[in-house]
């Protein structure tokens, strides 16, 4: 441990921060479906939907998700296409194809059940130490640090630690600070309550420090930084790429969809055919999607005029589409899926797909 936070540990009154933390959690915690039992698997698909991903949006995912994967066994059983649709809108998907691997591992070297050391658990797909921290604490009562970001906001608040929460190598020091803090009689409760008190009350922006129950512990309330905290270097800019996509339709009413690679962006997901644009080029959006559905998949297509635009931000780009219809005109390469609309539904698109789709749809009734 670092001789900085080892000195801000040594007058720190830990006692009474579990004390107050702990009561605050019993009295004031949200009913949230997965905090129903300690279901180690349950646990495991809810941390991994709420990396990332806010507590308002994960609730039906989650509903739904269990209701279709009951257990380890469903879902290491379960076709890779299904668990995909039930991730489709989450977005991240890397984070429900590493879990459905990972869970194939747990049902056949670990009997279908979620191991409980650091070192096996570490080493299931997925699994990091955020990840790892969380299913040995709260559903193993193993006081184990599960740091994220809110974990690190409100502990750099509570110990004034001034260190870039950005920086990857920051994180071993909040985990240094919690493991001298989390109570060793109820650390399941102990990080949850560090996590509702960064959703509920030390919130990134206007903490609400009058209501906390950790007030008088708090030393960047007692320094009045708490605005100043944390350190967060910003990350660079999402780059925009320009697009073309296209929804191809045949006279029996079937659309022709794309399955993107096993690797990169979105993985194994279903897409509408399209292609980075050259803005430049002297050709028109048009022409340059035209080609390349020749080129691609040999498809000779009559296409529309632009029909609208959809906009996606990733974090690290933006995607911007302009999206035509076209009807296609002879027989595709293996590459496009024909399918009629009510199998369709049986695929994970991107949002931004599900949105070029409306443009169809809307495209449709308007008159083609
Ligand atoms: N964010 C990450 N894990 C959480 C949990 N278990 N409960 C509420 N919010 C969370």
């Amino acid at each position: 441990m670092k001789k900085e936070l080892q000195e801000k540990l040594v007058g720190f009154p830990i006692e009474e921060f579990r004390h107050n933390l702990l009561s605050w959690y019993k009295a004031e915690k949200r009913d949230l479906p997965w905090r129903m039992d300690q279901d180690p698997y349950k646990i495991w698909v809810s941390e991994i939907m709420l990396q990332q991903t806010r507590v308002d949006t994960v609730i039906p995912y989650f509903h739904n998700f269990i209701e279709k994967f009951p257990t380890i066994e469903a879902l290491a059983t379960a076709d890779e296409e299904d668990v995909l649709k039930a991730w489709e809108g989450l977005g991240y998907y890397s984070r429900v194809r590493n879990l459905h691997a990972a869970v194939k591992e747990v049902k056949e070297v670990y009997g279908g059940i979620v191991p409980n050391t650091p070192e096996e658990i570490s080493k299931l797909k997925g699994v990091g130490p955020y990840t790892r921290g969380a299913i040995l604490s709260i559903a193993y009562d193993i006081p184990e640090p599960a740091v994220d970001g809110n974990v690190m906001r409100v502990f750099s608040r509570i110990l004034s630690i001034w260190e870039d929460i950005a920086k990857p190598k920051s994180r071993k020091t909040f985990e240094d600070a919690t493991y001298e803090l989390i109570s060793k009689e109820d650390p399941s409760s102990f990080n949850q309550a560090v996590m509702e008190l960064g959703a509920l009350i030390c919130t990134p922006t206007s903490p609400s420090c009058l209501l906390c129950p950790v007030r008088e512990q708090c030393t960047a309330f007692e320094e009045g930084v708490q605005a100043e905290l944390p350190v967060k270097s910003k990350k660079k800019k999402p780059k925009p790429l320009q697009m073309a996509a296209v929804v191809l339709y045949d006279e029996q009413g079937k659309l022709y969809i794309h399955k993107r690679p096993s690797s990169g962006l979105l993985a194994n997901l279903w897409e509408y055919p399209n292609v980075e644009i050259d803005a430049d080029s002297e050709k028109t959006y048009r022409e340059q999607l035209n080609q390349f559905l020749l080129e691609e998949y040999t498809v000779e297509a009559d296409l529309s005029e632009l029909v609208g635009t959809v906009e996606h931000i990733f974090s690290h780009l933006i995607w911007n589409i302009s999206v035509f219809v076209g009807k296609i005109n002879n027989q595709p390469n293996k590459d496009l899926l024909p399918v009629t609309l009510e199998e369709l539904q049986k695929y994970a698109f991107p949002v931004s797909h599900q949105k070029i789709y409306r443009l169809y749809e809307a495209e449709g009734t308007a008159g083609r």
